[in-house]
C-alpha cells in the first residue's frame, strides 16, 4: 500500500520540495495552497501524467492537487473529508503575514492586524488542519509543522507566531504517541529558493545569514524535504515532541 501524504503549502519552496520527496517513494501525495492556477500546475508537473484537472481538483496519477486555505475552517474541513486514512500529515502552509490594515487604523490597530495576520497563517492555520486530520491519523504516521529558527531569536509577531506552533506540538506528541504517531516541529534556518522572502532579499542579507551558518550555504528546500523524510521513516519512531533545528549551525541548542 503506498503511504498517503498531505502537504499544505505544497505549490511551493519547502513544501513542493516535501511533495516531490514523498512522490519519489510511491507515496500518494495531495498538496494545497490557495492560489488555484499554482495548484493546478504544480499538480501536473508532480503528477506527471495521466492528469485530469476538473475546477479547484486537479489529480494526477499519484498528486492531488487541492485549493484549501488553512486558515478556514470550512476549507479544511472539506480538504479532510477527503482522507479515510492518512500516514503523513506535514504543514508547510505559512510566511510572513502580510496584514493590511485600514488608511484610518491607529498604530495599536496596525499592531494588532499584524499580530493576527501572523497568528492566523502559522499558527491557527495549522492548528486547524492538524486538529481536522488526527482522526485519520494511521499509527506509525506522523504529523510535522514547519516552525523558523526565528522563533529562537529576533522573529517578532512571525517568530512568536511559530513558538506557539511549537508549544502546541509538545502537547500533541503526548496525545498521539499512545496512537503510535509523532509530532514533530522542523525549525529552518534560511531556506534560498522559496517565494518567502518575495523578492526583497538583497544579496547583503543573504550574505551575511550564509556567514551566520557553519556550512557556509544557505539551506536548500531539500534540506527540509529530507528531514521530513526522515521523520516519516521506520528510524525515527522514537523521535516526538521535539523542535528539530535544520540551519547549518546558524542556531545551536548549546
Ligand atoms: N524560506 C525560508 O527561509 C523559511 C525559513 C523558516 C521557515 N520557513 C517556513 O517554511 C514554510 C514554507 O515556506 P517557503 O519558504 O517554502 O515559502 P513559499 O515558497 O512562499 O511557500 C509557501 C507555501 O504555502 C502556501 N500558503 C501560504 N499560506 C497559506 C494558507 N493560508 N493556506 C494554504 N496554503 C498557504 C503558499 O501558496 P499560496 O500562497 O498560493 O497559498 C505556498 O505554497 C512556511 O511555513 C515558512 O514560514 C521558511
Amino acid at each position: 500500500m503506498p503511504r498517503s501524504v498531505l502537504v499544505t503549502g505544497g505549490t511551493s519552496g519547502i513544501g513542493r520540495a516535501v511533495a516531490e520527496r514523498f512522490l519519489a517513494d510511491g507515496a500518494d501525495v495531495v498538496i494545497t495552497g490557495r492560489r488555484e492556477h499554482l495548484v493546478e500546475s504544480v499538480a501536473k508537473d508532480l503528477g506527471a501524467v495521466g492528469v485530469v484537472c476538473t475546477g479547484v481538483v486537479c489529480t494526477g496519477v499519484v498528486c492531488t492537487g487541492v485549493v484549501c486555505d488553512a486558515t478556514d475552517p470550512r476549507a479544511v474541513e472539506a480538504l479532510a473529508a477527503r482522507f479515510e486514512t492518512l500516514d503523513v500529515l506535514v504543514n508547510a502552509a505559512g510566511g510572513l503575514g502580510a496584514a493590511q490594515p485600514g488608511p484610518d487604523a491607529t498604530e495599536l490597530e496596525a499592531a494588532l492586524a499584524q499580530w493576527r495576520a501572523d497568528l492566523d497563517g502559522n499558527l491557527l492555520s495549522a492548528v486547524l488542519t492538524t486538529t481536522a486530520l488526527k482522526p485519520v491519523l494511521a499509527p506509525g504516521g506522523t504529523v510535522l509543522a514547519v516552525g523558523t529558527i526565528g522563533s529562537e531569536r529576533r522573529g517578532g509577531s512571525y517568530g512568536a507566531s511559530k513558538a506557539a506552533l511549537a508549544a502546541w506540538y509538545a502537547m500533541l506528541s503526548a496525545e498521539l504517541g499512545p496512537r503510535g504517531v509523532t509530532a514533530n516541529v522542523i525549525a529552518p534556518g534560511y531556506i534560498a529558493d522559496t517565494g518567502f522572502f518575495q523578492g526583497a532579499m538583497t544579496d547583503t542579507r543573504e550574505q551575511a545569514l550564509i556567514a551566520e551558518t557553519h556550512t557556509k550555504r544557505a539551506g536548500v528546500p531539500n534540506d527540509i524535504a529530507e528531514t521530513v523524510f526522515f521523520l516519516a521513516s521506520a528510524g525515527a519512531r522514537q523521535i516526538t515532541g521535539q523542535t528539530i533545528h535544520v540551519n547549518g549551525g546558524a542556531f545551536t541548542t548549546r
